[in-house]
C-alpha cells in the first residue's frame, strides 16, 4: 500500500498486482485501464459482503470501460468460519434493538411462521399508528424501520382478511404464539376478548391518540367480527371461528406465561431503587404543598368557617411523586345547596383571592374545582364531601406501611405510565389510583403473599360514608414482618407485575378485588356488559364503593394499548441490557 502511494504521488502508475490475491480479487481491473492516477477514490471494501462504491461523482468522470467490475462476493479465507446456521428467529413485532431476539428455535422444529404476527396493523392502528410508527413506539420512539404508508395500509388490510380467515389456520398460530413469547403482540387474543364487549358497544374513537379512519374502519371490522360472534343463533361458521380463536389465544397466552424470569434480574435492583428514591418528593416540596394547602384553608373558612379539609390522593396516601398535584377534599354542610352550586361559588371565592387558572368543572363524575399556584407551580383539585376518597386514601396509606415493597413498585409504574402515555382517564387509560389497586393486588397474589388483606381482617377502623361502612383493619404496625418470607426483589415484581397483566391476568372474565384480596369474577360483579358509559373491558374493582370499576373509562381501542405496554414492559424487564433506560422511555407521539 505504502509503494502504491508513493508511486501515485510521484505520478506514476501503481505497479501491476496479482488480480486475485487475497480478497483483492473481488475487483477485477477493466480490460484497458487508464495509466494515469485514479482521479476518484478507489472502491473500498468493507468485509465481509460489501463493496462500497466510490462517490457518485466518479461514474460521471470515468468511462464505462473505467469503472471497476465487480464480482459476487465470496466469503474471504481469512474469516473465520460462518457459524452453524440457526433457525429463523420469530419476528419481533417490530425490529427494535430493545428487545433481543428470542435464542430459541421455534416450537416443534419447525420454520416460524410469520402468522402469529399477521395482526400487527390491528394492533398498530389501535394505537392510531402506522406499523412503521409502532416500531418506533416500541422502542420508545427511536427506533425500528419506516415503511411507506401506503405498504403499512395494505398490510392493514391483509391483517383484516386475515382475522376473517384464521380458524382455517388457527394451528399454525397456535405453534407461532406458544414459540414466540414476548416477541409478538397477541392480536388474535385481543379480537377474542373483544367477544366479551357488550352488545351495543359503540366506539367513542376520535378522542384518542391519532385515531384515522383506518382505524374506524378496522374498528367496524372489529365490531362486526365481535357481534358475529356474540350474536345468538346456532353453531355457523363465525361461531366455530371465534371459539378457534379464543382456544388459540389462551394456548398462546398460556405459552407466554410460563416464560421464567431472567436469572439476572436482580443485577437491576438497585438501579431501579435509585431511580425510586429520586421519585420521591423532597422535603422542599412538600413544605411549598403545605403553605399552599394552608392559603387555601384560609380562602375556604371565610366562606365557609365550618368547613373541614381533608388532603386526599396523592399527596396524602404515601403514593405521591415530586410530580403530583394537590387533591383536597372540603367536607361542609351544603344545606339545599348543589355541589356544583357550592363548587361554582368556591372558585368565585378563589379567583377574587388570586389564585390562578381557577376553573369549576362540574360534569365529571366527581366535581371539582381545578387551580393552580404559578408560585410553587402545583395544580391542585378540590372536591366536596367526597368521602370515600379520603376513606380509600387512609387505605392506600396503611397498606404502604406494611411493606415497602409496595410503595417501590408503585411508584416505579406510575412513572412508568406516566412516560408512556398510559396514566390518562381523559383518553380512556388508567388513573394513578387504579395503578396503585393493581399494585397492592398483585402484591396479596403474590405466593408466598407480600400484602394481606386488610379488609378480610378484623375491623379495627371504621368510616360511615353515605351509609357505606368503609371498614378495615388499620393496625398495620403489627404487620410489619407479614411479606417476610417472599424474598422477591423489586426487579423481579417490576417484571412479575408487567407479565402479569401481558399475559396471565384474564381480561374477559375477573375482575381485581383489593377488597377481597383475589381476582373475582365479572358475572358476580354483574360487569358483563356495558352500562352507559361503563365498558368493564379491564375490571379494577374499588375497594369501598364496590359498584365502582376504575377500569371503566378502558375501551377497546385503549385495552390494546395498554397490553401492548405491559408486553413492551415485560419485555424489556426480560430482555434488555439496560431496562432502567429503556423501560422509562417516553412515548414518542410524533411519530
Ligand atoms: P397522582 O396525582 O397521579 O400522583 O395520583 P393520585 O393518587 O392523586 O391519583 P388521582 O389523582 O388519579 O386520584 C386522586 C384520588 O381520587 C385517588 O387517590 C382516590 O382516592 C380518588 N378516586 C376515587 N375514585 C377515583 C376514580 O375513579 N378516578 C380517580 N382518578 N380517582 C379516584
Ligand atoms: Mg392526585
Amino acid at each position: 500500500m505504502a509503494s502504491d502511494a508513493r508511486a501515485a504521488e510521484d505520478g506514476g502508475a501503481p505497479p501491476p498486482r496479482p488480480v486475485a490475491d487475497g480478497f483483492l480479487r473481488f475487483l477485477i481491473p477493466a480490460p484497458k485501464p487508464r495509466p494515469a492516477a485514479p482521479t476518484t477514490a478507489p472502491a473500498r471494501l468493507v468485509p465481509p459482503h460489501r463493496l462500497v462504491a466510490p462517490p457518485p461523482a466518479a461514474p460521471a468522470l470515468l468511462r464505462p470501460e473505467e469503472r471497476l467490475h465487480i464480482v459476487p462476493p465470496t466469503r474471504p479465507d481469512w474469516l473465520p468460519p460462518p457459524p452453524p446456521r440457526q433457525p429463523p428467529a420469530p419476528p419481533l413485532r417490530s425490529p427494535s434493538p430493545w428487545v433481543r431476539p428470542r435464542p430459541f428455535p421455534p416450537a416443534f422444529g419447525e420454520p416460524r411462521t410469520r402468522n402469529a404476527g399477521r395482526f400487527a396493523g390491528q394492533v398498530n392502528g389501535a394505537r392510531g399508528r402506522s406499523p412503521a410508527s409502532v416500531a418506533h413506539s416500541s422502542g420508545g420512539g427511536r427506533s425500528g424501520s419506516q415503511k411507506p404508508k401506503a405498504a403499512a395500509a395494505h398490510k392493514e388490510k391483509k391483517a383484516w382478511v386475515a382475522v376473517e380467515k384464521k380458524g382455517e389456520d388457527a394451528g399454525d398460530d397456535d405453534r407461532a404464539a406458544v414459540s414466540e413469547g414476548y416477541s409478538c403482540g397477541d392480536e388474535t387474543g385481543t379480537e377474542a376478548e373483544d367477544q366479551l364487549e357488550p352488545e351495543g358497544e359503540q366506539d367513542t374513537g376520535g378522542h384518542r391518540r391519532g385515531l384515522d379512519r383506518e382505524d374506524d374502519a378496522k374498528n367496524s371490522l372489529d365490531m362486526a367480527a365481535n357481534q358475529e360472534c356474540s350474536g345468538g343463533g346456532g353453531e355457523r361458521p363465525s361461531e366455530l371461528v371465534c371459539q378457534s380463536n379464543q382456544a388459540t389465544h389462551s394456548r398462546g397466552r398460556m405459552g407466554r406465561s410460563q416464560v421464567e424470569c431472567r436469572p439476572d434480574i436482580d443485577t437491576f435492583t438497585p438501579g431501579l431503587l435509585a431511580l425510586y428514591e429520586s421519585l420521591k418528593p423532597s422535603e422542599e416540596h412538600k413544605s411549598k404543598q403545605k403553605q399552599l394547602v394552608d392559603s387555601l384553608a384560609k380562602s375556604v373558612s371565610k366562606e365557609w368557617p365550618n368547613a373541614q379539609l381533608h388532603l386526599y390522593g396523592s399527596c396524602a396516601n404515601s403514593f405521591g411523586t415530586s410530580h403530583s398535584d394537590v387533591d383536597v377534599c372540603l367536607e361542609m354542610e351544603i344545606g339545599t345547596a348543589s355541589t356544583v352550586e357550592v363548587l361554582l361559588r368556591l372558585a368565585d371565592v378563589l379567583r377574587a383571592d388570586n389564585f390562578d387558572n381557577v376553573e369549576a368543572i362540574t360534569s365529571a363524575r366527581v366535581p371539582i374545582v381545578k387551580m393552580s399556584d404559578s408560585g410553587s407551580g402545583f395544580s391542585c383539585d378540590i372536591c366536596i364531601n367526597n368521602l370515600f376518597a379520603v376513606a380509600n386514601t387512609k387505605l392506600l396509606k396503611d397498606y404502604a406501611q406494611i411493606d415497602q415493597r409496595l410503595l417501590q413498585l408503585a411508584f416505579l409504574v406510575k412513572h412508568w405510565a406516566k412516560l408512556r402515555g398510559v396514566n390518562e382517564t381523559y383518553r380512556g387509560t388508567l388513573s394513578s389510583y387504579a395503578y396503585v389497586l393493581m399494585c397492592i393486588n398483585f402484591l396479596q397474589l403474590r405466593e408466598p403473599k407480600i400484602l394481606p388483606c386488610l379488609q378480610a381482617m378484623e375491623q379495627t377502623y371504621t368510616m360511615n360514608v353515605d351509609g357505606t361502612e368503609c371498614a378495615y383493619f388499620d393496625e398495620v404496625h403489627q404487620l410489619q414482618y407479614f411479606g417476610a418470607e417472599n424474598k422477591e426483589s423489586i426487579a423481579e415484581l417490576l417484571w412479575a407485575f408487567f407479565h402479569f397483566w401481558a399475559f396471565h391476568h384474564d381480561y374477559r372474565r375477573d375482575v381485581i378485588s383489593v377488597r377481597t384480596g383475589s381476582t373475582i369474577s365479572k358475572q358476580e360483579k354483574n360487569w358483563t356488559t356495558r352500562v352507559g358509559n361503563d365498558r368493564h373491558l379491564m375490571c379494577i374493582e374499588d375497594p369501598f364503593e364496590t359498584g365502582h370499576d376504575l377500569g371503566r373509562v378502558v375501551d377497546r381501542q385503549t385495552i390494546r394499548i395498554l397490553r401492548e405496554e405491559f408486553e413492551r414492559a415485560a419485555a424489556v424487564l426480560q430482555y434488555n441490557d439496560d431496562p432502567c433506560v429503556a423501560l422509562f422511555e417516553p412515548y414518542d407521539y410524533e411519530n
